[in-house]
């Protein structure tokens, strides 16, 4: 007696299909498990056995081998414990063989029989979608995850005895249905943030906006009380909503992460801010069993480190890979792969340990001090961040003023304007944003007006910037102009793009 189920594991944000095979044959009673196994899934043997018994399944006394194939990829976690005792069963005759043909099964088994809830739906289903399953049982809590993927019926079972029943008739039950649209239009009423909420800072705001419209990392420097991370919260609600192909391609992250909950797609743009004390591997990601880290949980959206100065050194260190690559790559022994991190990273800094240099009226701090706590942020990292701009005290008269200050809604036109010029631009290739343009593209796309390279090259010498420095003023000049709606790039957009870099002298240089 053989049967065979389909299930899938996870690997980075995708989905692999896995087939569980059950054998039934006399011999020794034993229960077998084989295939490329870890720990987690040599337990689901107990797991299975007793929820077996615990569903009113008494087995005869026989030998059962179970293989998850291909046995050459790692299977992490416990979405087979369902597959494998309904495979068991089907050899036994206890389950339609001819059902388990273009059906995924995934979920824990507790001892009880019932169906826990696991982590990855979202993007097993999405696989199995995509190799032409027609339908797929998940836990009962995950099915909304489930549902979110057109294209395959996805039904919620909260036990094993729910699971069988349906198996040997799909008519005992209605798919799991969502309203899409319903969820999209839900997410920004509840949004009470709004830049609107900002009195003054029109600098800072600027800055901002043109960091968005080019996906450009924004540093803020200014002492504490100026507002740093009351803008930082509010950036989201500026950046252009999100499609629904973002949404599925943040919500599978969020998906193998776990934090789904009960919630099937992620509709607003992530924020994610992490306390200084976290590792590099929860920000970066992997770990025993891996997991998206915090640079992932910001893709597409924004990743936020505040106070940059008082996270460790080598941590904030690892971000420079992703930062250029956009995705982080794990190795492990038997699988490599990668999460995607496509963040725009934001960050504030005092510019020293109490915060007011180099006001001196209230900054006793020694340049000695100073120079330690902004060293933390090493040149190459600060040569990251596109776009550097002080935050300055607004003094009480501003804070009272009854003037209304643009909203966010309005900010948000602007930068959809220069988003739609830059995907026109970079159409049909692998880039989306200035920020992301190679020194060769940009002679390519950075055309001057007359009189701008005199401008660039008398900066050049004066500033004595770096390579690297010449051209993330160029590939911000270029988002000024997008603003501006412009085809070349002007004095005025080249001049705005140099006061960006301006920073680093002051607080950088020797
Ligand atoms: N420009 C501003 N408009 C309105 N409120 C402000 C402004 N700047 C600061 N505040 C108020 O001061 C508080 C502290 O600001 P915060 O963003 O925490 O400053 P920082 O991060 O620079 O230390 C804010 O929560 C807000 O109530
Ligand atoms: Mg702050
Ligand atoms: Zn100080």
């Amino acid at each position: 007696m053989f049967s065979k189920a389909y299930s899938a594991t996870i690997q980075g944000i995708d989905g692999i299909i896995v087939s569980v095979e059950a054998d039934v044959s006399d011999g020794l009673p034993l229960f077998d498990m084989v295939g490329l196994l870890n720990s987690e899934v040599k337990e689901a043997r107990e797991r299975v056995r007793i929820a077996l018994k615990n569903s009113g399944y008494m087995l005869p006394a026989k030998r059962i081998t179970v293989n998850l194939s291909p046995a050459d990829i790692r299977k992490e976690g416990t979405v087979f414990d369902l597959p494998v005792a309904i495979a068991i069963l089907a050899a036994f005759g206890h389950v339609l063989e001819e059902n388990l043909i273009n059906t995924l099964i995934i979920g824990e088994l507790s001892l009880n029989g019932k169906v826990a809830k696991v982590n990855g739906v979202l993007p097993l289903v999405y696989s199995a979608m995509e190799r032409g399953f027609k339908r797929c049982i998940v836990p009962k809590e995950n099915a909304g995850e489930g549902a979110v993927v057109s294209g395959i019926k996805t039904y919620g079972v909260s036990s094993l005895k729910e699971a069988v029943t349906l198996l040997n008739d799909f008519k005992s039950k209605e798919p799991e249905t969502i309203d899409i649209k319903n969820l999209f239009d839900n997410s920004y009423k509840e949004d009470d943030l709004d830049f609107s909420d900002v009195a003054g800072q029109f600098a800072v705001k600027r800055a901002i906006e043109i960091a968005v419209s080019g996906m450009h990392n924004i540093l803020m420097i200014g002492p504490p009380g100026t507002g740093k991370t009351m803008l930082a919260k509010r950036i989201p609600t500026i950046m252009p909503k999100l499609t629904f192909e973002e949404s599925m391609e943040i919500s599978k992250i969020y998906s193998v992460a776990g934090l789904l909950d009960r919630q099937a797609l992620i509709t607003k743009r992530p924020f994610r801010s992490p306390h200084h004390t976290i590792t590099s591997t929860a920000l970066i990601g992997g770990g025993a069993i891996p997991k998206p880290g915090e640079i992932s949980l910001a893709h597409l959206g924004v990743l936020f480190l505040d106070e940059l100065a008082e996270f460790k050194k080598n941590t904030i260190e690892v971000l420079r890979q992703p930062l250029e690559e956009k995705v982080v790559n794990i190795s492990r022994l038997n699988a490599s792969f990668s999460y995607p991190a496509g963040f725009m990273l934001v960050s504030s800094i005092n510019p020293c340990p109490c915060g007011y240099f180099p006001d001196r009226n209230k900054c006793n701090c020694s340049l000695n001090m100073v120079k330690r706590y902004l060293g933390k942020i090493s040149k190459p990292l600060l040569d990251r961040f596109d776009i550097c701009i002080e935050t300055m005290q607004i003094d009480y008269k501003e804070l009272q003023a009854k003037k209304k200050e643009e909203s966010s809604a309005q900010i948000r036109k602007r930068i959809y304007g220069a988003r739609q010029i830059q995907m026109e631009r970079y159409k049909g290739q692998d880039i989306w944003f200035n920020s992301q343009l190679t020194p060769r593209r940009i002679k390519k796309y950075c055309i001057l007006d007359e009189g701008v390279e005199d401008l660039l090259e008398q900066a050049f010498v004066k500033m004595n910037l770096s390579a690297r420095a010449y051209h993330r003023i160029l590939k911000v000049a270029r988002t000024i102009a997008d603003l501006d709606q412009s085809k070349k790039i002007s004095k005025k957009h080249i001049s705005e793009a140099i006061c960006y870099r301006s920073l680093d002298a002051k607080y950088w240089g020797e």
